[in-house]
């Protein structure tokens, strides 16, 4: 983060050769200087993720989308007079952020329709209800998400239709289908055999596993997700049991990894998460049962744990009315807790724990609420608000584009009234949403 360019912003500002300083600056030389579209954003406050401290007076300039300079101090004039096309955000008193990054939402499910009520559905239903999930999601102030699980590849629409502009959303990087074995978590074990009903992304075996990965890359995958113990909303698994071989995991890891795509393993139980571990995978999903074993392997093989550790008060409070059968209200009694108290050990061993919250288990859009139950659980504001910005972004591999207000980086700024560092559920109110440079919101 830049500090203390703020005069010679200004400067430059005065001069009206907003192009010529970017240039100079080495930044955006890939657009013709002419047509440089700039914004200025100016607050009260930003919470500087990358340091974990608040600065005052913030000025960070966004230009073609990407920040080209973060000062602090007066806000620079810009007006007509300058010749170049400045916009400016005057955010006064409130407190600017990086947009949040979620690492674990699934954009095509719908808490409010679950167990064999979604079989009421058509397919490309989902895909509709993506459209109007990835705008609660944005607007909610997540402008980055890891979606881990679609039908359809609708998660990779979802994701051009974002793209062109034709409908609101958050960066996705999508993983397409989760893969998974045969009565696993990720298949469909919903039916009786005669209607042969499974998901298409089962792969058993070597050459399988490996076809799969490299088909989900063909058809626009950035992540892998795999599906490696049992779990709380799939029908007739337990969340402690192991679905994958180490060997197994291992193949999907390797041509992953070659292919440039990180890995994601969904598993609960301890067993099922070593052998993620051991496999490669760069995060554990859910991470239910941890062991001080399981903490220490993953810290020394750089692997984050993403725990959704909200969701248990949803599914609880609602999951019953929303027709989520009865043995998964069971398992989330089982594991809600445990999960937690693993949290609060996670943290307390100095492990990666990134916000990942498995937005459809709960209504998308609600995703900042598992941020004070980070707290709760043992997190400082600081460290929760990282985990779902600079921390999340490392663990992505996109330390160059999301997760801090720094020069290089998208300009998805989000704002809040108030002290997030001191107050973390201030967050649940975003006000304001910019992505990529451009408004998304403004409900000041
Ligand atoms: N998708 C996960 C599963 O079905 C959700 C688990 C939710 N419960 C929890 N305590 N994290 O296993």
């Amino acid at each position: 983060m830049q500090r203390g360019c703020g005069v010679r912003a200004l400067d430059i500002l005065k001069t009206g050769r907003w192009t010529a300083y970017i240039a100079a600056a080495g930044l955006a030389l890939h657009a013709p200087a002419a047509y440089a579209d700039t914004v200025v954003v100016t607050a009260g406050h930003m919470v500087d993720t990358l340091n974990g401290t608040v600065t005052d007076n913030p000025v960070v300039t966004v230009t073609d989308g990407r920040i080209v300079s973060v000062s602090s101090g007066t806000a620079p004039e810009t007006g007509p007079e300058t010749g170049d096309d400045v916009r400016r955000v005057d955010l006064p008193g409130m407190t600017i952020m990086p947009g949040l990054i979620d690492m674990h939402v699934h954009l095509t499910g719908l808490a409010e329709i679950g167990g064999y009520r979604t079989f009421q559905y058509t397919d490309a239903f989902w895909t509709v209800a993506g459209v109007a999930n990835a705008r609660a999601t944005v607007e909610a102030g997540f402008t980055t998400v890891r979606n881990l699980g679609s039908s359809d590849y609708a998660d990779v629409a979802l994701k051009q239709g974002i793209e062109r502009g034709l409908v609101p959303g958050p960066r996705i990087v999508p993983a397409t289908y989760a893969i998974g074995v045969t009565g696993g978590h990720c298949d469909n074990n919903f039916l009786p055999p005669s209607y042969d009903a499974k998901s298409e992304a089962l792969a058993e075996g070597k050459a399988a596993l490996r076809a799969r990965v490299r088909e989900h890359r063909k058809y626009g995958a950035e992540v892998i997700k795999i599906c490696a113990t049992g779990g709380v909303f799939s029908k007739g698994t337990t969340v402690g049991e192991q679905q994958m071989t180490v060997d197994e995991i291992r193949d999907v890891v390797e041509i992953a990894h070659i292919l440039g795509m990180k890995v994601a393993a969904h598993a609960h139980g301890n067993d099922g998460i070593k052998a993620a571990i051991r496999g490669g995978v760069d995060t554990i999903e859910h991470a239910s049962y941890l062991d001080d074993e399981a903490i220490r392997m993953a810290k020394e093989a750089g692997v984050a744990f993403s725990m959704d550790i909200y969701n248990t008060e949803y599914t609880l409070a609602e999951g019953e009315k929303n027709g989520v059968l009865e043995e998964s209200l069971a398992k989330e009694r089982q594991v809600g807790g445990i999960q937690r108290e693993s949290f609060r050990k996670a943290v307390k061993a100095g492990a990666n724990v990134v916000f990942g919250s498995d937005a459809a288990i709960f209504p998308h859009g609600l995703n900042a609420r598992q941020l004070p139950v980070m707290v709760r659980f043992g997190m400082t504001p600081v460290q929760a608000l990282q985990a779902a910005t600079s921390e999340a972004a490392r663990a992505l591999g996109r330390e160059n584009d999301v997760g801090a207000i720094a020069v290089g980086r998208y300009g998805d700024i989000i704002a809040v009234q108030g002290n997030p560092t001191q107050d973390v559920s201030i967050m649940t109110n975003v006000r304001f949403v910019m992505k990529g440079g451009e408004v998304v919101k403004n409900a000041r």
